[in-house]
């Protein structure tokens, strides 16, 4: 049978509601029973027959109003109940029984490590328990978990815990209740032994939440960064959004085994460890961020999400997006801003980008879904977030907070469409947003194209500005978005920044571009100007102004805008690769232009900003460069960026062994001037690596590191430059942490994205170390992951070895853990950007998916939609 899709179009509100659930569920790792006693109302008059969803469990029973009922129908997914004959009010009880440590898809009710925990978003209640498993469906929840309490002295669930007991069998018992109505994907159950770091946050009104934070035993010292981040995060939502925490208590756990980063349960958030577990010699500088902003997501997530959730899962958006944009606002206020901006326009455009121009394009707000978990994309959340940040941009901030006040009066408690969020942005702005809703249905990456002309005479000068997006493989008719444009004018040679005056009046700064073709004029220009455009990225879009290396160069020194100068030595090392990539492909010799080298001589001859410095003489990545064309080269990337890097490392040698000295920091410590060294100094050791002095430099950096950022700063820069002691140093690191999975990520992700010739055949090898687990999803991310979406000089190989290796692990991946193959399956479906037998090979792989006959729903969606 073949999967079906479902349509945005075809939402109709449930014939039925559940008011109530009680859940009776007998823990044990092997065999687990649960009963759910469900208080269902009637909300259609006539309606005869309820259908549940439920599969993977074995159905054990079924009683109406207390009395066996089998006037029922069973298939693959769901449980049909003709309640004809019953009033507009009664109760189902189900029993079933279910195998938590078989469960390895990792969704559902599974074990992880030595616990048990749930994953019900998406759709993974039905995997525990015949429910109305949609979003729309607000219940209370009452929770009673019986279990040994040697193996499992915590049980957790949502709410407050309102009894416990013990059983005279060594069993006890804990009964929790949620006082909030919540949709099933918000439940969550947990049991287990471990260590506990509690602590408290008083409210704004003055209530005390108790903060728990549950990880493995022996991991208490790596969990007091998350609890700091955790009452960060309750400050700065009580501040900036004016939004307080609900319940008495939070709770967060770590666990081993997650499909991806963390889950915000109502009171009871589950968490990948790799998001809450830090301490300097095992956490990266970027690991603590990115642990802040998770904890940070996911509590937000109790306003945008939990109060107001999503009507059906179409509307994904209106709790990602927003919630995403509240956590990039978060990091922006407490750290740098424009630093934060860079790397979330990075990934926009290296990743959503990509997302657009493959067969898996879709809306903000898709139309047409087969398997759920396939569209928690970056286009759901990041660019799903980019248009919350235009309407933030469009509205300024103080409308914008009246529209989030409104926005929460008028849906709290309720499951809400993204509309119900336009609309309260709309009325409490008094900003007509008809326009501006294409966003939500439009997918594609618009292109500005951008013309300058200037009349020295008349003091004139204007900006011609065309809207064209391409189509895309699920939509091919766009049309005019209204995009905000942020602009501002510098003067060519004073570097003055120039008025923005429209006859006598002066003129926003946003743009507001809104046809295909318009032009923007400006008054009093006295002198011709270097137009800095998209300041802060103010549209996810694609900009083409045809910049000089003089304007570019300009554009760096004079801006006032971070992102803006940031974005000028971007383009100016996309215009090197660019031009050598097409020199490589002619059989010319490469060339580095003395035009990029002068602009690289500025940046670095004045350093003010060590963050920003190191962040704009990071080369792209080689999938960030991939972009940048329609027909993709990665060998030819790897080699002219290859190139590039040895060529800045051998022109500036000098600075960046005085850059390296000077930003030598002291005993390690997470604060901003000290994360900013180390970024920048590192960056000099990646490119000193290929000097002459990058051997002794970087083993000396490796054995004096006193935390993992610079560890793994030395590491990485010794395998890249492939320098004679990466193997000693990887050998090193390896008999080190090999107990430790979360470090030896970092050490599978650099093996797998090793320039060596041989790679495959190493990570082939890594599926056997100790180390490695092929059922644990971070293991797997890491070492398959990488080299299949970080490494696509050897992903790419042209004998097709790589993509024959990923279609082995997929094959394998597809019976264990489908949601993780279907993320990994990625570069594979992007196959049309690449030449015509790269094209081939990538089909073979696809149709030995296609031909297994029990390919999962989430692999089939993906492969459907390239070979079609
Ligand atoms: N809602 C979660 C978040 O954004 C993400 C999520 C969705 C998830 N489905 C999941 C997490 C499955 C783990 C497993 O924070
Ligand atoms: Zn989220």
């Amino acid at each position: 049978m073949q999967p079906k899709a479902k349509f945005r179009k075809d939402y109709r509100a449930p014939e039925f509601t559940i008011t109530d659930i009680s859940l009776d569920i007998q823990l044990d790792a092997d065999r687990t029973f649960v009963t759910s006693t469900l208080k269902v109302e009637r909300k259609v008059e006539g309606a005869t027959h309820l259908r549940l969803d439920g599969h993977s469990f074995d159905f054990l029973s079924l009683k109406l109003n207390g009395e066996p009922y089998s006037n029922v129908e069973k298939d693959n997914e769901s449980l049909t109940i003709d309640v004809s004959a019953v009033a507009d009010q009664f109760e189902l009880q189900i029993e079933t029984g279910l195998n938590p440590a078989q469960n390895t898809s990792l969704q559902g009710l599974y074990q992880s490590g030595d616990a048990i925990c749930t994953q019900c978003e998406a759709e993974g209640f039905r995997q525990i328990t015949y429910m109305l498993d949609r979003p729309d469906v607000l219940a209370k929840y009452r929770t009673k978990i019986t279990a040994n309490k040697a193996k499992y002295p915590f049980l957790l669930s949502n709410g407050n815990r309102i009894a416990q007991g013990d059983l005279t069998d060594g069993r006890h018992w804990v009964e929790w209740e949620d006082p909030f109505f919540k949709p099933s994907y918000l439940f969550a159950l947990v049991a287990g032994d471990f260590d506990l770091l509690t602590d408290y946050f008083i409210t704004k009104s003055g209530r005390k939440v108790a903060l728990e934070i549950y990880v493995d035993r022996g991991n208490l010292d790596r969990a007091s960064w998350a609890m700091e981040s955790l009452k960060r995060s309750m400050k700065w939502d009580e501040e900036r959004f004016g939004l307080e925490y609900d319940l008495d208590i939070y709770m967060i756990v770590a666990v081993d085994f997650f499909n991806m980063g963390a889950m915000e349960n109502k009171g009871l958030n589950i968490f990948n460890s790799k998001f809450v577990l830090a301490k300097p010699e095992t956490a990266t500088d970027t690991d603590y961020l990115d642990i802040e902003s998770v904890i940070a997501h996911e509590y937000f997530h109790n306003w945008t999400g939990n109060r107001i959730t999503c009507r059906d899962w179409f509307q994904l958006s209106l709790k990602e997006g927003l919630t995403v944009f509240r956590d990039q606002e978060f990091t922006s206020d407490l750290w740098s801003r424009p630093a934060k901006r860079i790397e979330d326009v990075r990934l926009l455009r290296a990743v959503q980008f990509a997302e657009d121009a493959s067969p898996m394009a879709h809306p903000i707000r898709p139309e047409k879904v087969i398997e759920m978990n396939n569209f928690y994309t970056v286009t759901v959340y990041e660019k799903g977030a980019e248009v919350i940040r235009m309407l933030h941009t469009l509205l300024g901030e103080e409308k914008f907070q009246q529209g989030m006040q409104l926005y929460i009066q008028e849906n709290d408690g309720k499951a809400a469409t993204c509309e119900d969020f336009v609309s309260a942005m709309e009325r409490a702005s008094g900003i007509d947003l008809t326009q501006f809703r294409r966003w939500y249905s439009q997918s594609g990456t618009p292109e500005l194209t951008v013309s300058d002309e200037y009349d020295a005479a008349r003091q004139i000068y204007r900006l011609h500005v065309t809207q064209h997006t391409p189509s895309t493989a699920d939509q091919l008719e766009k049309l005019n978005l209204h995009i905000p444009l942020k602009v501002a004018l510098i003067g060519e040679t004073s570097g003055q920044k120039i008025p923005l005056i429209y006859q006598n009046e002066s003129i926003n700064e946003i743009l507001n571009v809104t046809q295909e073709q318009q032009t923007f004029e400006f008054h009093h220009v006295n002198e011709r100007p270097v137009p800095a455009l998209l300041g802060d990225f103010s549209a996810p879009v694609r900009l083409d102004f045809d910049y000089s290396a003089e304007q570019l160069i300009a554009l760096l020194k004079f801006a006032d805008n971070d992102f803006i100068r940031w974005d000028a030595i971007q383009t100016l090392f996309n215009n090197e690769l660019k031009e050598n990539l097409a020199r490589l492909q002619q059989g010319e010799l490469l060339q580095f232009s003395e035009k990029f080298a002068d602009a690289l001589a500025m940046l670095l001859n004045n350093v003010t900003d060590p963050q920003l410095t190191a962040l704009m003489l990071t080369l792209p990545k080689e999938t960030e460069f991939a972009e940048l064309f329609k027909n993709i080269d990665p060998i030819g990337i790897a080699k002219v960026r290859e190139y590039l890097l040895e060529s800045i490392a051998a022109h500036f040698e000098t600075n960046f062994v005085q850059l390296y000295h000077i930003n030598e920091c002291g005993a390690y410590q997470v604060n901003a001037e000290d994360i900013a060294k180390r970024a920048l100094r590192n960056v000099c050791l990646s490119y000193l690596a290929f000097t002459d002095r990058g051997e002794e430099l970087v083993k000396a950096h490796y054995f004096a590191a006193d935390n993992m950022t610079d560890t793994l700063a030395a590491l990485s820069a010794a395998t890249k430059a492939e320098l004679e002691c990466r193997d000693e140093l990887l050998a090193d690191f390896e008999e080190k942490w090999h107990q430790d999975g979360l470090v030896m990520d970092k050490w599978f992700a650099l093996q797998a994205t090793r320039p060596d010739e041989n790679v495959l055949e190493i990570v082939q090898g890594l599926l056997e170390h100790r180390s490695f687990n092929i059922n644990n999803p971070n293991r797997i991310r890491s070492l398959v992951g990488s080299f299949a979406s970080q490494n696509p000089k050897a992903f790419h190989n042209a004998d097709g070895s790589g993509y024959r290796f990923l279609v082995d692990m997929l094959i394998k991946l597809n019976e264990s853990n489908p949601q993780v193959a279907s993320r990994l399956i990625e570069p594979l479906i992007k196959l049309s950007r690449y030449d015509n037998q790269r094209q081939t090979l990538m089909k073979r792989g696809l149709e030995r998916l296609k031909n297994l006959d029990n390919l999962a729903r989430d692999l089939f969606e993906k492969v459907e939609k390239v070979l079609q």
